[in-house]
């Protein structure tokens, strides 16, 4: 098992690339399910989920590659498909219940095991349910699987509104609306990108989907589609993560291939914790300068400020000349990272959704322990600020979401090396 180690205090400076978007390629690539033949999934992040999603449609008799430039996925979906998500599989990444719609809506049946727990809150997927239930799927629960199937061969298109914003199951309704028949209207959706980018994909295999990034989309239910040829859209979290080490003192970092409409919420608290932000060509150059002033920070749905970043941005509240409040309101245990960075001299409190980060002067290096793949990038972060060095254990947490960030680092003047632990 690798461990990162970061010796800190080194200035940043330089232009670093983003890759695209795991949470957009992860159901792009499940949407193959939803028509025979050959698809194309450009700009694919090389990264672990990537791959467990290539192994569960392996595992459902689709033939899955990767092109000579790493970033090409292709899928050939066969005439029949074996329709189970395997437990195996699905405890290691909970977006593989986005592979359900599809299976359902083209397949007629479907057994998908249910998600675990997550070290981040319960995350139910009832929503899924529900929805998948609105356009007319029988549902059982058995043995840890969900077991679903169209009882008259097609779902049917209908109205359902989210009783809460969930970007996975937004994009499981939507999916199997896509082939369902007849009109369906879906309310409260989630309005993330990655939902939008879905749409596009899905519309490029000849869907009827509009709407997508309001809270209502509308699908015109269509009988077959034609497979994939779609490239997906940058990272904004990993872009997120890449300013804020810029905004860290004294840092200078130019990000690019970076979408400025989706960072926005993001941008704003980097400018209200004074790092200068200045678009140029193909990107963004974010300038730390000295000591961070103190912002407060509401985590919600997008266009809100986003809970994948919420890690990350304390790392810099940690190091303000004052006090911030953090609100976290879409997980109810996402401050496993403040542990941590506590034993890296931070003074950060926590009750229940409410952390105050007591800005301090500096941090200093130790060994600490990622809990999940966004609290291990803020450990990362945390220990390029720090004085000495860090060594961020259990670093599998984050290679699921960043495509080998150290990388990516090194050319920007960080000492940052991975070691097998
Ligand atoms: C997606 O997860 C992302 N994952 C997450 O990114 C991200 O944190 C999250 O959206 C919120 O932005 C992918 O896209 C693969 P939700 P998802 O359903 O869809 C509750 C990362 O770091 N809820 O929008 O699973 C849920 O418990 C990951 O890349 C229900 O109650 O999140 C949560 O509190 C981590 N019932 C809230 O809604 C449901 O049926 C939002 O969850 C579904 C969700």
């Amino acid at each position: 098992m690798d461990k990162m180690v970061v010796e800190g205090g080194v200035p940043l400076a330089g232009t670093v690339t983003v890759s695209g978007a795991k949470n957009a390629a992860l159901p792009i690539v499940a949407a193959a399910l939803l028509a025979e033949g050959d698809h194309v999934v450009r700009n694919v992040p090389d990264l672990a989920d990537v791959r467990t999603m290539g192994r569960l449609l392996t595992h459902m008799a689709c033939e899955v590659g990767r092109g000579q430039d790493r970033r090409t996925v292709t899928v050939r979906v066969p005439r029949t498909v074996k329709p189970e998500a395997p437990y195996d599989l699905v405890r290691t990444m909970r977006a593989s219940v986005v592979v359900l719609g599809p299976l359902v809506a083209r397949w007629g049946q479907a057994r998908v095991s249910l998600p675990g727990g997550c070290a981040i809150g319960a995350r139910p997927i009832d929503q899924h349910l529900k929805g998948l239930a609105a356009l007319g799927a029988e549902l059982t629960l058995q043995h840890g699987y969900v077991e679903a199937r169209a009882p008259r061969g097609r779902l049917q298109g209908a109205t359902f509104v989210f009783d809460g914003q969930t970007v996975t199951g937004t994009e499981n309704v939507m999916m199997a609306a896509a082939l369902a028949e007849g009109r369906t209207l879906l309310g409260n959706c989630a309005r993330e990108p990655e939902v939008v980018d879905l749409a596009e994909a899905l519309n490029g295999m000849g869907a009827r989907v509009q709407g997508a990034g309001t809270a209502e989309i509308r699908i015109e239910g269509v009988e077959r589609l034609r497979p994939l040829s779609h490239a997906v859209i940058p990272d904004r979290i990993e872009a997120g993560t890449l300013l804020v080490a810029g905004a860290l003192p004294g840092n200078d970092v130019t990000v690019k291939g970076c979408e400025l409409s989706h960072l926005e919420a993001l941008l704003e608290k980097l400018q209200q914790a004074g790092a200068s932000i200045a678009p140029v060509a193909g990107g963004l150059r974010v300038v730390g300068g000295g000591r961070p002033r103190p912002a407060d920070v509401k985590t919600a749905p997008f266009p809100g400020f986003p809970t994948d970043m919420q890690a990350q941005m304390m790392v810099l509240l940690a190091l303000a000349d004052g006090s911030s409040v953090v609100t976290e309101t879409v997980f109810e245990n996402r401050y496993m990272h403040v542990l941590e960075l506590r034993r890296l001299g931070a003074d950060i409190s926590v009750d229940g959704k409410v952390a105050v980060v007591k800005g301090v002067p500096t941090l200093s290096g130790a060994p600490v322990m990622a809990s999940d793949l966004r609290a291990s990038a803020a450990l990362v972060l945390a220990g390029l600020a720090a004085q000495g060095t860090t060594e961020v254990r259990r670093v599998y947490h984050l290679d699921r979401g960043y495509e080998r960030l150290e990388e990516k680092l090194v050319p920007l003047g960080a000492r940052i090396r991975r070691v097998a632990a």
